[in-house]
């Protein structure tokens, strides 16, 4: 608990899901906050629900569809605080479309939400982390960061791109005492699928059949909690689910016959 006493912990995507259960399990440890997301009301909410007073609390609404102010956002995270311990890159949304149906800009805006938005972010923090010579940069990505799947193209795309920068990144950075955490949850129960575009650029407006019974966000934060208390470089959180990620390493053939049976929901 005391590690995280008075740490500053700025989480995107804290409105809803994994980044609300991570803001409301780091609060109850001691720590700092700035929340981010578009919805104010939902941040407020999550703020509310934190308990923390005014001065270790910042709201920090904006969309990551557009981060090419991150610099100014983070300028104001360290005039309030001072410094920024964790990063924690979450924001995002997933898709339900098939490649042949889905347009450039759908694409695209999946690759600026899911990917571009992590990496300006984090540009933005490394040089306060490298000053204070320690901090830690957490990404959410997925086990669709490390295997194509149904309906995913682009999202699965924007998340194995989070690999080969974070850990070119983590090479670069460790010099300066700043950690790199890459998180891939299988499945947990959120408004994932719900949010996720189709292919006309609305949302799936469902929850998938197997997120109905998936791990909740409050187990998922807590073992990436944990990851990040363990200096861990990469860690797999779900269920079953994950087995495949096993499968596709020690039993290549195997893998290609299974991926092939799963429900794209
Ligand atoms: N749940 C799963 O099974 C699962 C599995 C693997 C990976 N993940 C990853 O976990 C992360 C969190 O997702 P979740 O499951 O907690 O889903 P969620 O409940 O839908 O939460 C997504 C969060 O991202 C924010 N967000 C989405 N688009 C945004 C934008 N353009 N600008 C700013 N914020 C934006 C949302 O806030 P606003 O709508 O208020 O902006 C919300 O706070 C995502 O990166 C997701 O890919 C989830």
């Amino acid at each position: 608990m005391a590690a995280y006493k008075d740490k500053v912990i700025w989480i995107t995507g804290a409105s809803s899901g994994i980044g609300e259960a991570l803001a409301l399990d780091f609060a109850k440890r001691g720590a700092r906050l700035i929340l981010s997301a578009r919805r104010e009301s939902e941040l407020k909410r999550v703020g509310d629900s934190t308990k923390l007073p005014e001065l270790d609390l910042m709201l920090l609404p904006f969309d990551l569809n557009n981060t090419s102010n991150a610099s100014a956002l983070a300028a104001q995270v360290i005039n309030k605080f001072g410094r920024i311990d964790i990063l924690i890159n979450n924001g995002g949304y997933s898709q339900r479309s098939e490649v042949m149906k889905t347009s450039e800009e759908i694409d695209r805006q999946l690759m600026e939400v899911n990917y571009f938005s992590y990496v300006n972010l984090t540009k933005a923090v490394l040089p306060y982390m490298k000053r204070q010579k320690t901090g830690h940069v957490v990404v959410i990505s997925s086990i669709a960061g490390k295997f194509g799947f149904f309906l995913r193209s682009s999202y699965s795309a924007a998340k194995h791109a989070l690999h080969g920068f974070f850990e070119s990144m983590r090479l670069e950075t460790e010099q300066f005492g700043i950690k790199t955490l890459i998180v891939c949850p299988g499945k947990v129960k959120t408004n994932v699928s719900n949010n996720a575009v189709t292919a006309d650029g609305s949302k799936h407006n469902e929850m998938d059949p197997s997120h109905e019974n998936a791990m909740s966000s409050e187990e998922c934060a807590a073992e990436i909690i944990k990851g990040i208390s363990g200096n861990k470089e990469e860690i797999l959180i779900g269920g079953k689910e994950i087995l495949i990620v096993y499968i596709r390493r020690f039993f290549p053939r195997l893998f290609r016959k299974i991926i092939r049976k799963q429900s794209p929901y």
